[in-house]
C-alpha cells in the first residue's frame, strides 16, 4: 500500500493494485454491514467496504453460515474479507478457502471484545498473545495470495497498552495495513475512543493506518485524519442509517464545504433501495425484519419521524414496507 499526500490530507491510497478514490471507508459491523448496507455505502462513496467478522472455524468446516457472510455483489469492490480464529492453521485455511472468492483483500481480527470470542482465544484475546498472533498474521499472509490486513484495539486493559507493539509485529510478519480501534478488550464500546493511540501506530508502522472510532460527523472524519495522520478513516455506526457521510467528509476535504444533510426523501428513497436490495439477498421474512434497525436509523434525527419510526418496525412484507415509506414521501415532503 502506497500513499500520496496532497497538502495536509491524505490524496489517494492503494493496496496491492487497487487505488482508493477516498480516505473514508466502511468499518466491519456484524449484523449491519451485509452486502446491502455494503453496496449501499460504495454507491454513495465509501471508497472501501469490510465484511463483518467470519469463523475461520466454520470456514473450514465449509459453514453455510459462513459462507453466506461473505456473499459479495462485484460492484462493492474493494471489499476486505473480515476473519476471526485463533488457530495459525484454521486462520491459514480459512484464508485459502475465502481466496477463491477474490476478495481484494483479507483482514485479521485482533479486536472482537464478545466473551464467545475471547473465550475461544480470538478477536481482542489476541492482543495479549503476541507471540501466537504473529503465527496467525503469518500463516495468513502466506496463504491469502493477496494484501492483508488487521484490525486491532488499544490493548487488553489499561495495564496492557500494546497497539504501537502489536503493529509493529503484524508490520514485520508481512500485514499490508493496520486498523486501530483505540479502544480497549475491557471497555468494549464504552468510553471515548482515544485517537492518540491511533497517531502512536501510525507514527511507528510503515504500512498505512486506518482509524477507526467515534466518528459521527464529516467535520470528525477530517479532525481524525489531521491529529492522527491515518490514512484513512472507518466509520462505522454513524454510517447506518447515514450512508452520505462518506461523500459529505470528501466534500468537506476536498473543498471545505460542509454538505447539506440528505433530505426526507432521498432519506427514504435510499431505504427503498436498502429494502429491495435486502429482499433479494436474504428472502422476504429475514429482509423485512433485518432492515428494520437500518430503518430506524435511517429516520433518526427527522423531526415529527418518530411515530412513522414506530410504525415501520411493526409492519410484515415487502410491499407493505415499500407502500408505507412511500406514502411517507407524500406525507412529509413539500
Ligand atoms: C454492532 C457492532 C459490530 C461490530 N462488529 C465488528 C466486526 O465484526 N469486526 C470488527 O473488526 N469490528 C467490529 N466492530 C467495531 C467497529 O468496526 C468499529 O471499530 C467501532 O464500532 C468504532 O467505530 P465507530 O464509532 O465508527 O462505530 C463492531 C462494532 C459494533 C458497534
Amino acid at each position: 500500500m502506497t500513499l500520496e499526500r496532497r497538502g495536509q490530507y491524505t490524496a489517494s491510497m492503494r493496496i496491492g493494485s487497487v487505488v482508493y478514490e477516498t480516505p473514508f471507508v466502511l468499518a466491519p459491523l456484524a449484523g449491519l454491514t451485509d452486502s446491502p448496507m455494503r453496496r449501499i455505502c460504495r454507491r454513495l462513496g465509501a471508497s472501501m467496504v469490510w465484511t463483518e467478522m467470519v469463523s475461520a472455524e466454520g470456514l473450514v468446516r465449509d459453514g453455510a453460515k459462513s459462507h453466506e457472510l461473505l456473499a459479495f455483489a462485484e460492484e462493492e469492490r474493494p471489499i476486505a474479507f473480515q476473519i476471526f480464529g485463533a488457530r495459525p492453521e484454521a486462520m491459514a485455511g480459512a484464508a485459502a478457502r475465502v481466496a477463491t472468492l477474490d476478495p481484494d483483500v483479507i483482514d485479521i481480527n485482533v479486536g472482537c471484545p464478545a466473551k464467545k470470542v475471547i473465550r475461544g482465544g480470538a478477536g481482542a484475546a489476541l492482543m495479549r498473545e503476541p507471540a501466537l498472533l504473529r503465527e496467525i498474521a503469518s500463516a495468513v499472509v502466506e496463504a491469502a495470495g493477496r494484501p492483508v490486513t488487521a484490525k486491532i484495539r488499544s490493548g487488553w486493559d489499561a495495564d496492557s497498552l500494546n497497539a504501537v507493539d502489536v503493529a509493529v509485529a503484524l508490520e514485520e510478519c508481512g500485514v499490508s495495513a493496520v486498523a486501530v480501534h483505540p479502544r480497549t478488550r475491557a471497555q468494549g464500546f464504552r468510553g471515548a475512543a482515544d485517537w492518540s493511540v491511533i497517531r502512536d501506530v501510525a507514527n511507528s508502522v510503515s504500512v498505512p493506518v486506518l482509524g477507526s472510532g467515534d466518528v459521527r460527523t464529516a467535520a470528525d472524519a477530517l479532525r481524525m485524519l489531521e491529529t492522527t495522520s491515518c490514512a484513512a478513516v472507518m466509520i462505522g455506526r454513524a454510517a447506518v442509517g447515514n450512508p452520505w457521510l462518506f461523500q459529505s467528509a470528501e466534500t468537506l476535504r476536498r473543498t471545505g464545504a460542509i454538505a447539506d444533510a440528505a433530505t426526507l426523501a432521498e432519506t427514504l428513497a435510499t431505504a427503498m433501495e436498502q429494502l429491495n436490495l435486502m429482499v433479494e439477498a436474504k428472502g422476504e421474512h429475514r429482509g423485512v425484519l433485518e432492515m428494520r434497525k437500518h430503518l430506524v436509523a435511517y429516520l433518526r434525527g427527522f423531526r415529527g419521524a418518530s411515530h412513522l419510526r414506530a410504525e415501520l418496525v411493526r409492519i410484515d412484507g415487502h410491499a407493505a414496507v415499500l407502500e408505507r415509506l412511500r406514502a411517507a414521501m407524500d406525507e412529509y415532503t413539500p
